[in-house]
């Protein structure tokens, strides 16, 4: 296996592949219904990576060090042919952890058939507890009832379930508490992540994040925190335990506790283009390759000639200025 390293001596590990840029929930926060609307255009059919062409990119991704890949979206369980994806992931030798990140919403139809596709684990989106808070933050008035059908149903299925409640402040802070509260009696982590400024349709400014810390103090009064060791290099969430329980909660701070240096992530877009930063105004196109009939030793080279000049470390350099005048791709194309 060659193993990579970027200009900050960053190794290649992670791979975050979104299957599709459609998604059923509008969330304010990702993509606000007013500029994701009918008249949006979404890829094309055609325009997307078929199944075998995400297979041959994981296996050279795998060959280059990668043991970890992450299925995003959009919402991926829109994607009808993803459980032959994951059947076919299993089978790259090096992969050792296939994850899923959704909106929980149609889990329920496929928990069952993706963990015997040989899916492991699944992080559910959810943002609040209470009915119409949850309404406005999805943008398509979904109650809170069919995402925990869907979670009861992963984890019925036998994957493991994390929860992520991305915070905005002034429409969803009231929900800490409660969700803390709940997914503590549930035994199920729960991870609060501070609102980005992924894309440029979010109206993102620094007054709506609710920082780490703040969110940190209103946890502790349910209950003390104590912290936990990461559980992999360049884990994204800072860990805690419930003092005394085997229940922990994470926090994803990727404004006010930035975790660049230890970023071994690349991402592929439904459309098949390398981004090496969540924050990248543009991409590579793995895809044109793939359809020039290229050979995985010319793809391998591709990727590493792309990782070697790597130099991203957005969140590090944050400012209010970069946040609003930066051109950058949009959280439901890249998947976050
Ligand atoms: P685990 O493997 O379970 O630790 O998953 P994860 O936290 O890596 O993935 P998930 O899709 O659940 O993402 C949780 C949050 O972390 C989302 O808001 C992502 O956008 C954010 N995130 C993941 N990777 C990065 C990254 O490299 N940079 C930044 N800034 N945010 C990231
Ligand atoms: N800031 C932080 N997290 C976000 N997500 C989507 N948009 C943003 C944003 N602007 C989260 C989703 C999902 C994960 C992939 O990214 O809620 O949990
Ligand atoms: Fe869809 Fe997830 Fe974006 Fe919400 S955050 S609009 S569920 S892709
Ligand atoms: Fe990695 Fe870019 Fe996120 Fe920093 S901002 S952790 S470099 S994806």
């Amino acid at each position: 296996m060659k193993r990579i390293v970027d200009r900050l001596g960053r190794p290649l590990k992670d791979l975050r592949i979104s299957v599709t840029d459609q998604c059923n929930f509008r969330c304010v926060y990702c993509m606000p219904a007013e500029i994701f609307g009918p008249d949006f255009r979404f890829l094309q059919p055609n325009e997307l990576l078929t199944v075998d062409e995400m297979v041959m990119l994981a296996h050279s991704f795998a060959d280059l060090g990668v043991e970890k890949v992450r299925i995003t979206g959009g919402e991926p369980l829109l994607r009808k042919d993803l459980a032959v994806f994951i059947e076919k992931l299993t089978k790259i030798d090096g992969i050792k952890d296939i994850a899923l990140t959704t909106n929980g919403v149609h889990l329920v139809k496929w928990a069952e058939i993706l963990k015997q596709a040989g899916l492991q684990r699944v992080n559910v989106s959810l943002d609040a507890l209470d009915d119409d808070v949850f309404k406005k933050m999805n943008g398509v008035g979904v109650g809170v009832a069919p995402v925990l059908k869907g979670i009861e149903a992963a984890k019925k299925a036998g994957l493991k379930v994390k929860v992520n409640m991305v915070v905005k402040k002034g429409l969803n802070d009231s929900q800490i508490v409660p969700m803390a509260r709940y997914f503590k009696q549930e035994g199920i982590t729960l991870r609060f992540i501070e609102f980005m400024d992924v894309g440029t349709s979010n109206g993102w400014d620094f007054s709506h994040v609710v920082t780490k810390k703040e969110i940190y103090e209103q946890v502790c009064q349910i209950h003390p925190l104590e912290p936990v060791e990461p559980d992999y290099f360049g884990e994204v969430a800072s860990r805690y335990r419930y003092t005394g329980t085997n229940t922990e909660v994470g926090f994803i701070a990727s404004v006010t506790e930035s975790f660049c240096r230890s970023c071994t992530r690349a991402r592929v877009s439904a459309d098949g283009k390398l981004y090496t930063c969540l924050f990248a105004a543009e991409g590579v196109s793995l895809k044109e390759l793939l359809r020039q009939g290229a050979e995985k030793e010319r793809i391998e080279e591709f990727i590493i000639a792309t990782w070697n000049k790597r130099t991203d470390r957005y969140s590090d350099e944050r400012t209010e200025q970069s946040a609003k005048e930066r051109k950058k791709i949009e959280m439901s194309y890249i998947g976050g």
